[in-house]
């Protein structure tokens, strides 16, 4: 993996680890940063398949761009797109999987992108998601605090219960939880602060010892129903 897409790499997993992706898939990657999940991607769907990174920020699209070349997947079927990820832009029915890493957690529509990722797939195709959760309800000025540095992936993050029923209200089903983890106080300031300190400066020891235990690192997949 290029030294680039490394030292970019803000996920909380390893979607292209359980996404199960085939040779020939057709893949998209929500969010997709420095483009380390496009690239692991693309030797898992070799030449046949075909890869599309969205990400919003035009600067993390340049990067995966890089990442791309210094990987010499150039000749591979891989587009990027500089999107919001609840208006692709994309067709309808394009995708056999959607992946995400560390992404949907910092999208205030929620809704939005999980309906956006629906009407993208083709019926059964899947979603591989990793993502933060809350486990436990947080109290609305604590939450409002961590709000206030909405970059850390605590500020947009939601209750476990809410975030299930967004993605099963989208029509999804199958819906397998792959992995879980409760973050240690180290992830949770790490995670709190990404992508680093100069963007996203790190909460007080009382507001990060008031989340600890509460917050975990998903993994699951989901499937868009066949028709009939
Ligand atoms: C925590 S980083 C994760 C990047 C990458 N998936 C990885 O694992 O390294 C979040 C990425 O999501 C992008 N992003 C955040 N909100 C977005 C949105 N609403 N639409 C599109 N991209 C978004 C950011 O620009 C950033 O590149």
């Amino acid at each position: 993996m290029p030294e680039i897409a490394l030292n970019l790499s803000r996920g909380c997993g390893n979607p292209t680890g359980f996404a199960n992706l085939q040779p020939g898939d057709v893949v998209v990657d929500f969010g997709c940063g420095g483009g380390i999940d496009v690239s692991l991607a693309a030797h898992k769907v070799g030449s046949q398949g075909r890869i599309i990174g969205i990400d919003g920020a035009p600067q993390m699209i340049e990067r995966a761009k890089q990442t791309v070349a210094d990987a010499g997947l150039q000749d591979r079927n891989i587009e990027f797109r500089t999107a919001y990820l609840d208006k692709t832009q994309l067709p309808n029915d394009l995708a056999d999987v959607v992946i995400s890493n560390c992404v949907i957690n910092l999208c205030p529509d929620k809704d939005a992108v999980y309906e956006e990722a629906f009407r993208i797939l083709r019926p059964s195709g899947r979603i591989a998601i990793s993502d933060i959760i809350f486990t436990e309800s947080i109290a609305p000025e604590l939450k409002e605090r961590y709000q206030s540095t909405w970059a850390g992936c605590l500020g947009g993050a939601i209750p476990e219960e809410d975030y299930w029923q967004t993605v099963k209200q989208a029509g999804f089903d199958e819906f397998q939880i792959v992995a879980r983890q409760t973050l240690t106080s180290e992830e949770l300031e790490a995670m709190a602060c990404c992508p680093g300190e100069e963007f996203a400066p790190p909460p007080s020891e009382e507001d990060r010892l008031l989340v600890e235990g509460k917050v975990t690192s998903v993994k699951f997949t989901a499937v868009k129903p066949s028709l009939g």
